[in-house]
């Protein structure tokens, strides 16, 4: 079978890695990923042009085609491609506003009764959203509306003091001084501990994957800007250390119920579902819906994956989802940054990565945002790349990953605490406090 990912990043290399072996592998991407562009015929073009990456997958005579982004969902490529005959594991433009609407998706929790949403209100207008901070009594948290990669997102009792700065903050955003979002939500703060559910969904029915904890915060002990992930962890049995069968099948349930709500309000969801919850004293809560992997979560379960890759996306886009299985270990994954990320001086210099020490450890290297060059991998300002280490717990495959960092030189720096025994006990501790 010829397969095309659609993407440049460490999510989509963990994608093409899953499936190298098994299919005749394409991939169309923004940047050569130099990990990707080892195991796959690819071209070099936006993501975004929809039309091009239509062309690409026909002239190549592609039959299935992988979309790892959201920003080409939103576009309608799976749309695109599926008027052109090609089957896609991906949404459509109007599955994906699950991820790209977020007043769409909380309005499908309302008028489908799904338990575990939490108080928002969007945004246009500055008067209005100051209005409604003078009165609410909770703590808040502030998101820009439409795509930003999770950045822009402020919590009070974090990087806002009160809910006056979270106020001083809305306008700003409404007013376009951060760039351009010309909406917000604000959402009621959850108190409790963050985990990621990711599932394969085929229109009806779903198979989850192990549950994730990513570390948003850029730098240790969980200070600094909130960034796309510095690293993540999942646990052997699919559970987390906090988080026991009983909540995790609550959460799954909640993901079930979206993906019946989403095909009877637009069409049947086919691809990734991305669940991101806050375990509450009241249990699993939804924070936001992704359309796609999330990344770096993406890089703990693929390499864990029991049932090929291949025979998934054939049976998402034949609409026969059955079982899917994973190996029995604990995951570890590590994002090396430039220094200073998310505001680096560092964009462009050169770095090495010694792949061949880092795999005789047993970790694996999925490249991100480097630019491949004749004379090596050189950091962009963004995150570089994901190392991944499995183990029979979740602390030995942390010191694989710590190790295999060593192999990596240059102006770069990544989170140490991930996955230790000291921040994966402080979250126990956290989960225990709030439930007793
Ligand atoms: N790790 C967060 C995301 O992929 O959205």
């Amino acid at each position: 079978m010829k397969v095309l990912v659609v993407g440049t990043g460490a999510r989509e290399h963990a994608i093409a890695d899953a499936l190298k072996d098994d299919v005749e592998l394409y991939c169309y991407m923004s940047k050569v990923n130099p990990g990707i562009s080892q195991i796959a015929k690819y071209k070099q073009g936006n993501e975004g042009e929809v039309e091009k990456v239509v062309e690409y997958a026909k002239e190549n005579e592609i039959d299935i085609v992988f979309i790892g982004p959201e920003a080409p969902l939103e576009k309608g490529i799976v749309d695109e491609l599926e008027k052109n005959g090609i089957k896609c594991v991906g949404p459509t433009k109007s599955a994906a506003r699950i991820e790209t609407d977020k007043s769409f998706m909380r309005k499908l929790f309302e008028d489908y009764e799904i338990e575990g949403s939490l108080v928002y209100k969007v945004f246009d207008n500055s008067g209005d959203v100051s209005k409604f901070l003078d009165e609410f009594d909770r703590d808040v948290v502030v998101k820009p509306v439409g795509l930003t990669g999770g950045k822009g997102v402020k919590i009070v009792g974090d990087h806002l003091k009160n809910n006056e700065e979270a106020k001083q903050y809305s306008c700003e955003v409404i007013d376009n001084v951060m760039g351009g979002f010309a909406q917000v939500i604000i959402e009621e703060r959850l108190i409790g501990e963050e985990f990621t559910i990711q599932a394969f969904c085929d229109g009806k029915n779903l198979a989850p994957m192990p549950a994730v904890q990513d570390h948003p915060h850029a730098f240790e002990g969980d200070n600094g800007a909130i960034t796309g992930g510095m690293g993540s962890y999942s646990d052997f049995g699919g559970l987390l250390p906090f988080l026991s069968q009983e909540n995790y099948d609550k959460a799954v349930t909640i993901m079930k119920n979206t993906l019946t709500a989403i095909a009877s309000e637009a069409e049947p969801y086919k691809g990734i579902l991305y669940g991101q919850f806050m375990l509450t004293s009241d249990g699993p809560r939804l924070i936001e819906y992704n359309a796609r992997f999330g990344d770096p979560e993406a890089m703990n379960v693929l390499p864990l994956l029991k049932t090929p890759l291949i025979d998934i996306c054939k049976s998402i886009v034949d609409g026969t989802l059955g079982t899917v299985e994973f190996i029995d270990k604990a995951s570890v994954c590590k994002y090396i940054v430039p220094d200073g990320y998310p505001e680096t001086q560092y964009a462009g210099e050169l770095i090495e990565v010694d792949e061949k020490s880092i795999e005789k450890i047993g970790a694996k290297v999925f490249y991100a945002a480097v630019g491949l060059e004749d004379d090596g991998i050189h950091l962009s300002s963004s995150r570089a790349l994901g190392i991944v280490a499995s183990g029979n717990n979740i602390s030995q495959a942390e010191k694989i990953v710590e190790m295999a960092c060593e192999f990596v030189k240059g102006n770069v720096y990544h989170r140490r605490d991930v996955g230790t025994e000291e921040l994966v006990n402080k979250r126990v501790e956290h989960m225990k406090e709030i439930l007793n």
